[in-house]
């Protein structure tokens, strides 16, 4: 039995969390939104520092809130940016992402929904450090 996706309810999740992102520095606000497979409501914004480098993206947080919340995998992802538009995770997102992943997670991109695989591919995972121990 698969999770249905209502992306209007993500979005709007990763709306509700961008207008609470803690940018004084770049003042870019970052949303983001995730599914999990059963059938739970993730999300996070980001957090910057006055040590620039160190900033969390929105990602992070949403990764916190998964395993605080029960843990488990992602079926869908959406990302908005302060203007509510679709945002495009950076890469090391994409690999956190990927790590927590279901296959064929679906996300939301600017040029369409794809699938984890087609916005990582080849991505490194949980699976090469097993297999090459
Ligand atoms: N940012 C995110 O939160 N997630 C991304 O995937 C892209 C970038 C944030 C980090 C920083 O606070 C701001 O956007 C500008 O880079």
């Amino acid at each position: 039995m698969s999770v249905e996706i209502n992306w209007d309810a993500l979005r709007a999740a990763a709306n509700d969390a961008m207008a609470k992102a803690y940018v004084p520095y770049s003042k870019f606000k970052v949303g983001a939104a995730a599914l999990t497979e059963d059938g739970r409501i993730v999300s996070g914004c980001n957090v910057e520092n006055a040590s620039y480098g160190l900033t969390l993206c929105a990602e992070c947080a949403l990764v916190g809130q998964l395993f605080m919340t029960g843990g488990g995998r992602l079926v869908a992802f959406t990302c908005v940016d302060g203007h509510g538009n679709i945002l495009m995770p950076c890469g090391r997102c994409r690999q956190l992402l990927f790590e927590h992943s279901t296959t064929g997670m679906i996300l939301e991109t600017v040029s369409g929904f794809k699938t984890i695989d087609e916005v990582i591919p080849d991505a490194f995972g949980p699976r090469d450090l097993e297999e090459r121990k």
